[in-house]
């Protein structure tokens, strides 16, 4: 099992949910943490509760992970006074559920601006100087359950978060020789900040019931957080958190017809729920 004292982790996301509690986690475990996220505000609360525990933060800026340069200027001034990272944590993401006669160009270019570009950049600006300093490491990307199944309602998110799993499988093997390991995290339902955030194109009331129906199911964001962390120390590759879901991927992979007969059901009740008829 790995060793996780010292070690340099950059989350991003890191001012609410998921990305919070792996960052108050892995700040207990004594990790050197580079913290970034758009909003400022919480951003400094997280960083608040790591100090307060004793925990150790390097470096945290606030930025939007679909920005580029952003992200390249960050990567510069933590090479520059820090050296390579060891683990690069991919959080920060958006959600946006629709019908696709429902969505604007800008709602598609803006959960993959977010989702998808953000990890891009995060990859490109943090892991070729893990290659170069030769000292391994750990990827961990944030996907979803979209990630592994097709959702409905779900086309722009599942699309960014099947590629991060695509991408993910990629690197796992293209960076085995670089002793970089690479974990995808497909979380279930999770009661973080997402369920006040998440746009969905419907009905108000409607939607707030079903949220409310999710938010029954879901855990808690540290839970995941633990799961991230067991992760990296087994160098597990894919981690599904709910049950329902591993059978559900178990079915896709083993028996299409089950699998294709329970996603058509899904989405009957979904666009029932929703309103959504032809
Ligand atoms: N909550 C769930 O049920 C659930 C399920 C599956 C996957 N996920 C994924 O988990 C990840 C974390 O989400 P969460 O549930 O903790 O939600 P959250 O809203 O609590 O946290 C997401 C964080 O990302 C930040 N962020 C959003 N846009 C950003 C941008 N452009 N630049 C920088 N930071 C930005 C937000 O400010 C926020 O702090 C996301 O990638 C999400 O898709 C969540």
């Amino acid at each position: 099992m790995r060793e996780l004292r010292n070690k340099k982790v950059l989350i991003t996301g890191a001012a609410s949910g998921i990305g919070r509690a792996t960052a108050i986690a892995m700040g207990k475990l004594g990790c050197r943490l580079f913290l970034t996220d758009i909003n400022e505000d919480d951003l400094k609360k997280t960083v608040e509760v790591i100090a307060g525990a004793g925990g150790t933060v390097c470096l945290t800026r606030p930025f939007d992970v679909g920005n580029y340069q952003a992200m390249a200027d960050f990567a510069k001034d933590v090479h520059a006074e820090f050296g390579s990272l060891d683990i690069l944590i991919n959080v920060a993401g958006i959600a946006l559920f629709s019908q696709i006669e429902d969505m604007s160009h800008n709602d598609w270019e803006k959960v993959i601006k977010v989702n998808l570009w953000g990890v891009i950049h995060g990859l490109e600006c943090f892991v070729p100087d893990m290659i170069r300093a030769g000292n391994g490491g750990h990827i961990v990307t944030i996907s979803s359950t979209a990630g592994i199944i097709g959702l409905p309602w779900h086309t722009v998110y599942a699309g960014t978060k099947h590629a991060l799993v695509g991408m993910s499988e990629v690197l796992r093997y293209d960076l085995k020789k670089h002793k970089i390991d690479v974990s995808v995290v497909c979380p279930g339902a999770v009661n973080t900040g997402l369920v006040k955030t998440v746009e969905i194109h419907a009905d108000k009331e409607i939607t707030d019931k079903t949220l409310a129906h999710f938010l029954k199911r879901a855990i808690t964001p540290e839970k995941v957080a633990q799961q991230i962390i067991s992760a990296i120390r087994n160098r597990k590759f894919i981690v599904i958190t709910s049950f329902d879901i591993k059978l559900l991927f178990f079915f896709k992979k083993y028996c299409f017809p089950i699998y294709n007969l329970v996603m058509l059901t899904i989405s009957r009740v979904t666009d029932k729920l929703f309103k959504k008829t032809v």
